[in-house]
């Protein structure tokens, strides 16, 4: 392996900022960071960093909702992140955010660039504008009827029926998903990037062949890449958006902003410069340094960004600007082999997994062990999960040091047989060690080709080997007798699988950190890991400290429970929970009107399910009896001494603030809740508790198993609206 040091700058995809983290985000994060923790073992220099991506409309969109400005829902998400970023030892250099001042100037600067070597140009195009919200609508906010097929309630670009593609322009009966309104065809003007020019074309099939001397994209992603660059043909890229839009301006157009996408990788850099920039390096000198390699991982989903608009950008914006020299294409995390979902509450946490006490390097261990340098997705599964673990991990790996130290400590006072070994010497006499250390160019090349699941296997066929030899020797009879032989063996057999488990411990370093530093620790090593240890001999080892408990199931069974759905509790005041019909939540509205609820009566033949249906049913005028009202969540609060209950202030529109007790709180954490708005039944009579007087119900919708969801009005409602 060239031992020369080398240069990274290296980023993972910057995640909206429009929530927390999820599952997905922290696989990404772990893949790079076990591989940035390799090369930095090994001694290289590395750039690190990330930032959130905080544009476009469906942050403006969701700020609107929550009734924050986007800077301060930016704001409250990013406070989020350190928990995280900590509790899964994920060694960022820097974490910024595209809403930021070096941002503004380098995606001005890139366009500026860009417009003066003639590829920017403005053409008019037609869009759908809704009229009541005065704002030019994505085709993600746009239904209607399939163009194609007929199909209803299909969104702006795509049918799911036909798989046919089309402008959101041709369907049928449009409506805004945000409003409900019929939204009218207006033009405007928008700038475009020459995507097709000759240059800009030829350029990308030589980066998408070659993106750096001697190096090529994933099979997977060159396929990809030819269908859209080589049978394709490259359309003209839409870079800006009207305002209203959350976002940077365009330079010399005035209500017109950068699309999301442009300034999104652009992020990459702003990072980068803000953290050289803490200490003192010259940033454009910095990228202009031939020696550089800049990689970004990212998912399948955005490799159209990273390997057409992103390259063109950066090349011919120009010096010191440059194209990155890979992306690293990772497949979607799925969970038992099905999509996570948040709303079918499928998946894990990656908060509640912190919040019950697993330990990162489980699941950093575990995600290890499926990846590689394809584009696979790769699979959670729970009791395959905590089998790696406590078999393979604390069953193989600790349990060479957990049995050996032992005997060193409790025989030898922590002394090995071999003080100050030559290594030549010891490698000739010593089994176990120099099978760990023959792997050493075999595990290099794995984690250089992001082949992490080949280094654990390597490492457990190691643990293996190491475990067979020390129950072969059985040290425990040796233990028992007292000649001068059997103790200078027991001894040596020690020594040899310690030194061996030494090894492992740097192998499985970038993989575990905190693990192999508290085994580093053993052998009196206290400074961070360095590679080229890897074949040093320890002489004696300290006291043996547990190094890692194995999985409880019982806690992965609450994992997956509590992040699916919290534990169910009304959400009424305190009493029962809420019987009320739960509507879906914010389904857009098929006209002006509200729906109301069981608008069509069973026709009641005489099947008892008719019947039963029939006694069910209700009068409108006894729906029209509960008066409900949008009200805004103003202030909430844990109550002392109930455990499952959120004190709501919530103002609906009237002269004064009402106070609410609901169950909510297993589910939410009562500062997320400020600012929500939320139907209220303004009608119910007050109830004295032990707490206060509940002045009202919030609704929530629950199912059989546990879950409990907050209702949330359209956009556009406001505090006081009825709910009909
Ligand atoms: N903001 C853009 C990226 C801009 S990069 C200049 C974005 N954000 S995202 O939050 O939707 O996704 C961030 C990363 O997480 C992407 O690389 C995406 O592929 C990855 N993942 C999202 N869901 C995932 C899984 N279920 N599994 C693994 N990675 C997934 O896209
Ligand atoms: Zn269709």
């Amino acid at each position: 392996m060239p031992t020369a040091p080398r240069k990274f700058f290296v980023t993972t995809a910057l995640p909206y900022a429009n929530g927390p983290f999820h599952i997905g985000h922290i696989m990404e994060y772990i893949q790079a960071d076990v591989w940035v923790r390799y090369q930095r073992m090994r001694g290289h220099e590395m750039h690190f960093v990330c930032a959130d991506d905080t544009h476009g409309a469906p942050i403006m969109l969701k700020a609107e909702k929550d009734g924050v400005t986007p800077k301060a829902l930016v704001a409250r998400v990013a406070a989020t992140r350190r928990k995280s970023l900590d509790g899964f030892h994920l060694s960022f250099d820097f974490w910024h955010s595209t809403d930021s001042p070096e941002n503004v100037a380098l995606s001005q600067d890139i366009y500026r660039r860009l417009k003066a070597r003639g590829l920017v140009y403005a053409k008019s195009i037609e869009q759908f504008f809704d009229p009541v919200k005065s704002m030019f609508l994505p085709d993600r906010y746009v239904k209607g009827t399939c163009p194609v097929c007929g199909t209803r309630d299909q969104y702006g670009d795509a049918c799911e029926n036909c798989s046919s593609t089309y402008n959101a322009i041709e369907l049928i009966d449009p409506y805004s998903t945000l409003t409900g309104a019929k939204p009218e065809v207006r033009s405007s003007e928008h700038l475009f990037f020459r995507l097709s020019a000759p240059e800009v074309a030829a350029y990308l099939k030589r980066w998408t062949a070659e993106p750096s001397p001697g190096r090529t994209l994933q099979p997977e992603v060159r396929n990809k890449v030819k269908e859209w660059l080589i049978d394709g043909d490259l359309a003209d890229w839409d870079i800006s958006r009207d305002a209203p839009y959350f976002g940077i301006p365009i330079p010399d157009a005035p209500g017109k902003y950068f699309y999301v996408w442009l300034d999104a990788p652009v992020g990459y850099l702003a990072s980068l410069e803000a953290h050289l920039a803490k200490t003192g390096v010259d940033f454009a000198r910095f990228l202009e340094d031939p020696a550089l390699e800049q990689y970004h991982f990212i998912g399948k989903d955005i490799v159209y960004f990273h390997t057409l608009f992103w390259p063109a950008m950066m090349e011919f914006a120009g010096k010191p600007y440059r194209p990155p020299d890979n992306v690293y294409v990772h497949g979607f995390i799925t969970f038992q082999n099905e999509k996570m979902s948040k709303s079918r509450g499928t998946g894990i946490s990656p908060e509640v997994y912190l919040d019950l006490g697993l330990d990162a390097e489980w699941l950093r261990y575990y995600l290890a062990t499926k990846l590689n340098d394809r584009v696979e997705d790769i699979d959670f599964n729970p009791d395959d999960f905590v089998a790696r673990v406590n078999s393979d991990l604390v069953g193989k790996y600790v349990n060479i040091a957990s049995r050996a130290a032992t005997f060193i400590t409790r025989h030898f006072d922590g002394e090995l047989s071999l003080r100050n070994p030559d290594a030549a010497h010891f490698k000739e006499r010593a089994g176990s060690t120099h099978v760990a250390w023959a792997s050493r160019a075999l595990i290099e090349e794995a984690y250089e080709a992001r082949e992490f699941g080949k280094v654990v296997r390597e490492a457990m066929r190691i643990a293996d080997r190491v475990n067979e030899r020390f129950d072969q020797a059985k040290p425990w009879e040796l233990a028992k007798r007292d000649d001068a032989e059997s103790r200078a063996r027991l001894q040596d057999v020690c020594t040899d699988a310690l030194n061996a488990f030494r090894a492992l411990s740097y192998y499985l370093a970038p993989i575990a950190p905190t693990l192999a530093q508290r085994a580093a620790a053993l052998f009196g090593i206290p400074r961070e890991l360095a590679w080229d240890e890897i074949e040093q001999v320890a002489d004696r080892i300290g006291a043996y400290t547990h190094l890692m408990t194995r999985i409880d199931p019982k806690k992965v069974e609450a994992l997956i429970g509590l992040s699916a759905s919290p534990a169910p509790s009304p959400a009424g005041g305190g009493a029962s929970p809420p019987s009320a019909a739960a509507p879906s939540p914010s389904p857009p509205p098929a006209s002006g009107s509200a729906r109301t609820a069981q608008a069509a009566p069973a026709s009641g033949k005489g099947s008892p399910d008719a019947t039963r249906a029939q006694d069910a049913t209700i009068s409108i005028d006894d729906f029209a009896k509960v008066d409900l009202r949008i009200a805004r969540i103003v202030s909430a609060e844990p109550v002392d001494g109930a455990d499952k209950l959120v004190r709501l202030t919530l103002d609906a529109g009237e002269s004064r603030h009402r106070t609410v007790f609901a169950g909510i709180k297993s589910a939410y954490r009562p500062e997320d809740l400020v600012g929500r708005l939320t139907p209220m039944v303004a009608n119910l009579a007050p109830r004295k508790m032990r707490f206060g007087v509940s002045e009202g119900m919030v609704l929530a919708a629950s199912g059989e198993g546990p879950g409990i969801y907050l209702l949330a009005p359209d956009n556009g409602a406001a505090p006081g609206m009825k709910v009909k």
